[in-house]
């Protein structure tokens, strides 16, 4: 091949060749030879092959999805690090895309090294519009994945601005976008932050928590902390899975966790209730093509990322939500819900009065939601309760089913030595008219799976039988 003579280009397209040949890994020449090759359809060798466009992926459960990681700005950004290899040991190209903010947090060198990418930055690079562009990054992407997600994304997105590479992005994007918020407490409970985390939703955007805890900063804890990377990796696997869909048109309505039914502003009446098997049907019924609305009382794990989730307090917001979902055609109440409440909430905070004996705790019954839902004029075609029983499991599992109007209810042994309530595993009988099935000891998870796998055969049987 004939020499080129780099020195004869103009300064600024010498600088613009530099800039490329580094990020290729190639010297100049060889940079030059790259595009004449390219530019006239010529194959490419192995050693200067067009780079795919997301690194190819290992086998994994993400094998072959192209992700598009959006980073910004916030302290929870050192995550998106452990984050980006969860989703490549899922076998997922990961194209990483940062913004301004974000880079205070970390840098481009560590992103790029870890998603074995560069990293997209730069809505007016001249270089990347002409060789990648913003629509290509947009189109290329299997799902969008903006964790942390800051209040101010949040905002840009809930408005449509696109004023940097990343909001850009998402304007052009038609695949699937999942966000993991990440702010403090105080931010995700403002209006305006729940304005624009609503308008998201209603625009299909799916959310992976935030979740309860700690904050970076002292002292401060709730409800904010972004998602743990292992549950944002299972978010976007539930949100790419391309399984079989038996669910697919069917609405469903799950409810889960405990409720906190108020005594004065600063006390309420719980209960141990995890949410896990609840939020674990949830998603399992949306992996099978389901519509799923969650209801879920306070608990300390994320919303799952494939399905609406509305956060109640007591039993009787609970009902509320419940209710204004109908028409629904599955119900499953796997929610513990406080049976009492206490009569008249005190409107101050009660006080010891000195030398007088505790004030005595009035309790009041509160609704029964599956009871409600199985007599309702819009019952679902099928309804299902659990039973938390510590003893005549069977018995009282069988009067359950007559007394709230349920299908099946699903009964388990709460004892304290069995670990259930909080654990991650679950021991449950299936009650029906038709009788009991004994399902043997496994994880909350795969209850959940084979759940919502009887209640797609369920619907399946309906069909068959013409009704
Ligand atoms: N449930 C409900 N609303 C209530 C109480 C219970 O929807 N106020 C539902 C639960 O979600 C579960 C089922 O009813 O699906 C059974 O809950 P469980 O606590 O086992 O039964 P209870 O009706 O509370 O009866 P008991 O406490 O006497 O066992």
């Amino acid at each position: 091949m004939a020499s080129i003579t780099i020195r004869n280009l103009d300064d600024e397209t010498k600088q613009l060749l530099r800039e490329r040949a580094a990020r290729h890994g190639r010297s100049m020449e060889e940079e030059v030879r790259h595009m004449l090759r390219h530019a006239t359809g010529a194959p490419a060798s192995s050693a200067t092959a067009e780079q795919p466009a997301i690194a190819a992926p290992p086998a994994g459960a993400l094998s072959g999805k192209r992700i598009l990681l959006v980073i910004t700005g916030g302290i929870a950004a050192y995550k998106s690090l452990d984050l980006i290899r969860r989703l490549r040991e899922r076998g997922a190209g990961v194209r990483p895309v940062m913004t301004e903010a974000s880079k205070h947090f970390i840098s481009t060198l560590a992103v790029g090294a870890l998603a074995a990418d560069r990293v997209f930055d730069d809505l007016f690079s001249r270089e990347d519009e002409q060789d990648v562009g913003h629509i290509r990054l947009a189109r290329e992407a299997d799902l969008v994945l903006i964790a942390p997600a800051s209040a101010d994304f949040i905002g840009k997105m809930a408005l449509g601005i696109a004023n940097d590479l990343a909001s850009t992005i998402l304007l052009a994007a038609s695949c699937p976008v999942l966000i993991a918020p990440a702010m403090n407490p105080s931010m995700w409970r403002h209006p305006a932050v729940r304005r624009n985390v609503e308008t998201v939703r209603r625009d299909g955007v799916r959310l992976i928590g935030p979740m309860r805890g700690e904050m970076a900063e002292s002292g401060e804890a709730g409800l904010g902390r972004m998602a743990e990377p292992l549950e944002i990796a299972a978010a976007a696997e539930a949100l790419l899975d391309d399984g079989p869909k038996p669910l697919t048109g069917r609405r469903a309505i799950v409810t889960s966790g405990p409720t906190h039914e108020p005594i004065d502003p600063v006390r309420y009446i719980a209960n141990r209730s995890s949410g896990k098997q609840g939020h674990a049907i949830a998603a399992a019924l949306a992996r099978l093509g389901a519509d799923v609305t969650l209801i879920s009382g306070p608990v300390a794990i994320s919303d799952p990322g494939n399905v609406t989730t509305i956060q109640v307090e007591s039993a009787r917001e609970m009902l509320a939500a419940v209710e204004g979902q109908l028409p629904a055609d599955i119900a499953v109440m796997v929610a513990a819900v406080a049976d009492w409440r206490a009569a008249g909430q005190a409107d101050e905070k009660i006080k010891k009065q000195p030398g007088e004996a505790p004030p005595p705790l009035l309790l009041t019954e509160n609704p029964d939601i599956l009871k409600t839902v199985g007599h309702h004029e819009k019952r679902p075609a099928l309804v299902v309760g659990f039973a938390a029983e510590t003893q005549n499991l069977e018995d009282n599992a069988r009067a359950k089913l007559q007394r709230k109007g349920a299908d099946w209810i699903v009964a388990n042994d709460v004892s304290p030595d069995t670990g259930i309530m909080g654990g991650d595993h679950n021991r449950v009988r299936i009650v029906s008219q038709s009788g009991i099935e004994d399902w043997p000891r496994m994880d909350k998870q795969s209850v959940a799976d084979r759940l919502a796998l009887a209640i797609a055969k369920s619907f399946e049987d309906i069909n068959a039988s013409g009704s």
